[in-house]
């Protein structure tokens, strides 16, 4: 497992990644999960899960897609943890998230009271759910590196928020289409001229695909 923390806060390194089409959706404009990973990038995240201490997702993407969130074939003991976004309590008794082949974590505000089988609850926030202290008790837990797999408003909230340090995206050869389809950073957007800026560290052809690997520019 990676140890090397962010340098400017204590907290865990933050990996967003996740696969978009040709023209940049990263599911159809009904929300309907599509497969835009080749074998090969599925190989890659598979590795990836398995290197970081803790995945991520919003609710949405609970309701959406139902993941297990594991990785294939090892034991529950090799898992991450799964960490789900969830302010409402939205997160179904039935998704497969709260299955036993790993740890989860549901975070939620203090205003809500539902409770999971399968799962811990970190209750954090009047309202709304804070990011910063959200990091600081995965950092208090030794959560190193924590995975950001989606969907789109979970993602625009930890660049919103400065927290991602790296951005992996696969490209697969398909398009989607549909100014409503999800893309990687929804959310409101960055205002103006003041994108968050990027430097490549990386690409590579997997398959009928390519993988193009970011580090957030921090601006001093
Ligand atoms: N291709 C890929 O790599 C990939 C990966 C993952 C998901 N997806 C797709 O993405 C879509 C889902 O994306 P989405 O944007 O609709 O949903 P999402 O990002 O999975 O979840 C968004 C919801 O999570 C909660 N949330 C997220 N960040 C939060 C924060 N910082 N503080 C408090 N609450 C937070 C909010 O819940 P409330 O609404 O209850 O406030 C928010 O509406 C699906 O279509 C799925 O198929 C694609």
């Amino acid at each position: 497992m990676t140890a090397r923390l962010n340098q400017w806060s204590m907290r865990p390194r933050v990996i967003v990644n996740c696969a978009m089409s040709a023209d940049g959706k990263i599911a159809s404009r009904e929300r309907k999960q599509l497969r835009i990973s080749s074998e090969e990038d599925m190989a890659r995240v598979k590795e990836l899960r398995l290197s970081v201490d803790a995945i991520l997702v919003g609710v949405g993407t609970i309701i959406a897609d139902d993941p297990h969130l594991t990785v294939k074939g090892r034991p529950k003991e090799e898992q991450p943890l799964r960490i789900v976004l969830d302010p409402n309590g939205r997160t179904p008794d039935d998704a497969r998230v709260l299955n036993d082949w790993a740890p989860t974590v549901i975070v939620t505000t203090i205003d809500c009271r539902k409770r999971w089988q399968g799962a811990n609850v970190l209750r954090t926030g009047e309202g709304r759910i804070g990011l910063r202290s959200v990091m600081a008790n995965l950092e208090a837990n030794n959560i190193k590196t924590l995975m950001v797999e989606g969907g789109g408003e979970t993602i625009w909230s930890f660049f919103e928020a400065g927290l991602v340090d790296e951005f992996r995206v696969y490209i697969g050869p398909m398009v989607i289409g549909g100014k409503d389809a999800p893309t990687p950073v929804d959310g409101a957007g960055f205002a103006g001229t003041s994108p968050t800026k990027l430097r490549m560290i990386g690409s590579e052809r997997l398959g009928e695909g390519v993988l193009l690997s970011y580090e957030v520019v921090r601006e001093s």
